[in-house]
C-alpha cells in the first residue's frame, strides 16, 4: 500500500482530486468508483472547482457508486443518489445515464444486487475506486464479518454505523436499517483504489489497517490483498501509526 500523509483535510482533498483528474486525463473514458459520506466532499469540491476552470472533461466517464440505502428513492435528500447529484454530478458533464448507483427501491433486491454486479463486470470494473473507511473498518457498507468473497449484496446496517450516519437525518429512527452495497470482492475488482481518511476519529481504524492481520473482522484489511492501493491520510488520522514508528512523507 502506498501511503501519502497530508498536513490537513484540504491538502488531502486536493491530492485525491489530482489523482482522479490524472486518471481521467490518461483515460478519457475512465470508469470511476465513487463514495459518499463526509470524507470525499472536499475532493468533490476540488473536482468541481477545477472543472469550472475547464481542466477535466467527464463526457466519456462512467461512474459507479458503492452503496445505497434501502427504501429511499433517488429524490430523497438522504439517499446516496441525491447526495451524488447535489455534491458532484450536477456540476460536471458526466452524462446522467453513465452514473450508476444501486437502486434502493427495486422490487426485487436480490435481482438488483445481481444486476448491479453484472453492470460492474460489463462496463467496469472501475479504473479508480475512491473509498472512505468507517471507524469499525467498514468499506462501502461491508460491516465487520462480511465475507471477503462477497459481491453486491443486501445488508443490515450495524447500529454503530446507523448512529454515525444519524447526523444526516432528523432522528436515529429515520436512518434506514438496510442498504445495498458492493461487496468486498466487487471493490477489489477495481484496478486501482484510493482510500481516504481524515481526522482524529479515523486514527484507530488507520492504525488497525496498517498493523493488523488481514481478517474479515476488519473489512478494510482486505485492501492489503490488492496490488494497487493508495492511502491518502491526514496527520490527525495518521498520528497513531506515527506514534508507533510508521514511515511517512508529508506532502
Ligand atoms: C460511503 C461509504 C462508507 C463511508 C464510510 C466513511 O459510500 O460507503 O463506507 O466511506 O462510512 O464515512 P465518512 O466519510 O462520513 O466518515
Amino acid at each position: 500500500m502506498k501511503i501519502i500523509v497530508t498536513k490537513d483535510y484540504e491538502s488531502l482533498s486536493l491530492r485525491a482530486c489530482q489523482l482522479i483528474e490524472e486518471e481521467v486525463e490518461r483515460r478519457p473514458d475512465a470508469v470511476l468508483g465513487l463514495a459518499t459520506g463526509s470524507t470525499p466532499l472536499g475532493t468533490y469540491k476540488q473536482m468541481i472547482r477545477s472543472y469550472k476552470h475547464g481542466r477535466t472533461d467527464y463526457q466519456h466517464v462512467t461512474t459507479f457508486n458503492l452503496d445505497e440505502y434501502v427504501g429511499l428513492t433517488g429524490d430523497h435528500p438522504q439517499s446516496y443518489r441525491f447526495f451524488m447529484e447535489e455534491q458532484l454530478f450536477k456540476y460536471l458533464n458526466v452524462p446522467s445515464n453513465h452514473t450508476y448507483i444501486p437502486n434502493g427501491t427495486a422490487d426485487d433486491m436480490e435481482e438488483e444486487c445481481e444486476r448491479y454486479e453484472r453492470l460492474i463486470d460489463e462496463i467496469g470494473p472501475p479504473d479508480l475506486q475512491l473509498l472512505g473507511i468507517g471507524q469499525n473498518g467498514h468499506i462501502g457498507f461491508n460491516e465487520p464479518g462480511t465475507p471477503f468473497d462477497s459481491e453486491t449484496h443486501l445488508i443490515k446496517l450495524a447500529e454503530s454505523t446507523r448512529k454515525a450516519n444519524a447526523r444526516f437525518f432528523d432522528t436515529l429512527e429515520d436512518v434506514p436499517t438496510r442498504a445495498i452495497t458492493m461487496g468486498i470482492r466487487s471493490i477489489l475488482k477495481s484496478k486501482r483504489i484510493l482510500l481516504l481518511a481524515s481526522g482524529e476519529r479515523k486514527a484507530e481504524a488507520i492504525y488497525r489497517l496498517l498493523n493488523e492481520v488481514v481478517d474479515e473482522k476488519f473489512p478494510a484489511s482486505s485492501l492489503n490483498r490488492h496490488a494497487d492501493v493508495t492511502l491518502i491520510v491526514d496527520e490527525k488520522a495518521y498520528h497513531k501509526v506515527e506514534e508507533t514508528g510508521g514511515n511517512r512523507s508529508v506532502e
